[in-house]
């Protein structure tokens, strides 16, 4: 080998142990305390005992540790937690420790020093009854009415609150977990467990998460829970009342799993199964591994809206094995997730339910557009030093999926299938930066001299506000229609007669009642509202729009019925913009003050926060 081959040589494996290094590891994280390239957690063993009468879990965290420099003290994010001791062993010394004072975004940085030798410590431990990532509902919030609720919502930064952990994306963990809860109840995790299947006389769970996860999927529900089968690897808990339904609502999970494997690759985590909450969760459902959580707003009697589990499902792929970095790459979760939920929606319904619903999708986001600042409509936005809660907008759902959407339609299905594929088996297990992503399209599309891809500027999407001129308007013929006849009526170019509403789907009650004025007359509402039921419709989806042109409009006949549906629904995204429409009501402010006080101790703490700042005029 000549000199010149040797230096090539000597060059190539500098760079390749250069790039290996410089994955994840050294990746920074604004919103952890954590320095996971010293110190890092490989190994979590949970021990919980769920207290509901003092809102409080106590438990012991025993962490084996990854001592990359021997010389660092162990750092981890808590918020709210009262630390009883802190030791190597059970019979050992404790260990000193320091926690700063508490920020109100980020919780306090927990400081432990490790002696030689030390690989791993246990952490005794208590949670406070007002710990962010934890919801106690008290029996009258849930269906059966004789038994409370708990559970856990992690992301984006609330692990910390109910277990001391490096709070970050780019770390991951297994984990197990015993966890002993009063035997009327049963304990579920975003693990495997045989035990929250059959249910245990002596209220103690055993947990076994054997695949690496970041925290934010750490998930913990105990609650009065049964389980149904719905397929050879799926099921769903839910109490009783609610068992069947959800059990019929959800028959199309093992299809909607088999329809992503077949494009993407085997689903990597053993079961799928699905978890109904309380009305109050403040989310529609929470890609926890192994099992979804939702909200039993998408229990529409009709499967209407279970295009929710095809995006959590689809998590499995984007999001729970190929994992976002940090806060700032969460359109690589949220984005692609979206764009595959498209795909199964149309696998398993046809392609008109698809082009429905990316429309619909389209549709939201420049609604969003109009009320995001500028900086935060980039796919690649800047969120230090701040909630990365407020970053969950549709930006980076509809953005980031607008944008796969145009790849797809430029290279055409296959090519952009199969660089979907690789995207999903080269970055299995790793936490991926929004660079990865530009790097790899850059490597595997080439760019530069691929025609298909002449003038698309991806700097643009990642980095500019708006929707890039170059991007491909999603189209949708049945909505169009819809459109068309809500313009006809409202006009009043068509009687109300004439709707053949009885015939519509939930997408299309959507579309119609959407694209409305702002405010109807009394009298085109109250026609309405009779020949079709609106203000006693179950669907949530459809009550909530209905609603809104209700206070807006003034029709008053439909107060009673948002006010029982806003204090019993704590889902962010439906009762949020209801209270904003009932605040611009010149009594507004008085009704819903009166409502919030009422309904404010039913709600998570994050829709009771974001409800808050509305009513003192922030946001
Ligand atoms: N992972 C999100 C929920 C989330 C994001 C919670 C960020 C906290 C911080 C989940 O997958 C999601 O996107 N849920 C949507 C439903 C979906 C069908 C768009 C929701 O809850 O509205
Ligand atoms: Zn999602």
């Amino acid at each position: 080998m000549n000199v010149r081959w040797l230096i090539r040589l000597i060059y190539f494996i500098i760079c390749v142990t250069v790039s290996i290094q410089s994955r994840g590891a050294t990746v920074a994280d604004p919103h952890s305390y954590a320095q996971p390239s010293k110190v890092s957690v490989k190994h979590l063993d949970l021990d919980l005992k769920v207290d509901f009468s003092q809102k409080v879990l106590e438990g012991l965290a025993t962490w084996s540790l990854d001592r990359k420099d021997t010389t660092a003290k162990l750092i981890l994010d808590v918020r709210g937690l009262e630390i009883i001791d802190i030791k190597a062993v059970a019979d050992g010394p404790a260990l000193s420790h320091r926690i700063s004072p508490n920020d109100p975004i980020f919780g306090s940085k927990l400081e432990v020093d490790l002696p030689a030798g030390v690989n791993s410590i246990r952490i005794h431990y208590r949670t406070k009854p007002d710990a962010s990532g934890l919801q106690w509902v008290g029996p009258e919030g849930t269906a059966g009415g004789n038994q409370p609720f708990l559970y856990s919502q992690s992301q984006a930064i609330h692990a910390r609150s109910w277990v001391p952990c490096q709070d970050s994306p780019t770390v991951r963990f297994t984990y197990s977990a015993k966890v002993q809860v009063d035997p009327a109840l049963r304990a579920v995790m975003s693990a495997v467990s045989e035990d929250s299947r059959t249910g245990k006389s002596d209220g103690v769970y055993q947990f076994e998460q054997a695949k690496p996860i970041p925290s934010y999927l750490l998930a913990l529900a105990v609650g009065r829970l049964d389980f149904k089968p719905i397929g050879p690897r799926s099921g769903v808990y839910a109490e009783p009342e609610t068992l069947q339904k959800a059990a019929a609502e959800f028959v199309d999970t093992e299809a909607m799993i088999q329809a992503v494997e077949k494009r993407y690759g085997p689903y990597a985590w053993g079961r799928y199964d699905l978890l109904v909450l309380p009305p109050s969760f403040p989310f529609g459902g929470m890609e926890n591994p192994v099992v979804t959580f939702a909200t039993p707003t998408i229990l529409a009697g009709d499967k209407s809206l279970v295009s929710l589990v095809a995006h959590e499902l689809a998590h499995s792929w984007s999001g729970n094995l190929v994992t976002n970095a940090t806060w700032h790459d969460f359109w690589l979760n949220e984005g692609f997730t979206t764009y595959v939920e498209g795909r199964i929606m149309e696998d398993l319904f046809g392609p008109e339910r698809g082009d429905f619903e990316r429309r619909l999708g389209y549709e939201e986001l420049l609604a969003e557009l109009k009320e995001v600042p500028a900086p935060d409509q980039r796919l690649l936005p800047d969120f230090a030093g701040r909630d990365p809660d407020d970053g969950v907008t549709r930006i980076p759902y509809e953005k980031g999926r607008l944008l796969l959407y145009q790849l797809e339609m430029r290279l055409g299905r296959e090519t952009f299938d199969t660089f979907m594929r690789g995207w999903f088996t080269d970055n299995a297990w790793k936490s991926v930066t929004t660079a990865d992503f530009v790097a790899y399209y850059q490597t595997k599309l080439k760019p530069e001299t691929n025609v298909a891809l002449k003038g698309l500027d991806l700097g643009e999407w990642l980095n500019k506000p708006g929707v890039p001129e170059s991007a491909v308007v999603p189209v949708s013929e049945r909505l169009t229609k819809q459109v068309d006849l809500s313009r006809k009526w409202s006009s009043g170019e068509m009687k109300t007669d004439d709707l053949m509403t009885a015939e519509w789907s939930t997408q299309d009650w959507l579309a119609f009642l959407n694209h409305l004025p702002e405010k109807l007359p009394i009298s085109l509402m109250t026609e309405l509202d009779k020949k079709a039921q609106l203000t006693d419709k179950s669907n949530a989806e459809v009550a909530h729009v209905w609603f809104l042109l209700a206070i807006r409009s003034g029709y008053t006949a439909a107060d009673a019925a948002t006010d029982a549906y806003i204090s019993r629904i704590g889902r962010r995204k439906l009762v949020v913009p209801l209270y904003k429409a009932i605040l611009m009501l010149p009594n507004g402010k008085a009704r819903a003050t009166a409502l919030f006080g009422k309904a404010r101790s039913g709600y998570h703490p994050i829709t009771a926060g974001t409800l808050e700042r509305q009513l003192q005029g922030d946001r």
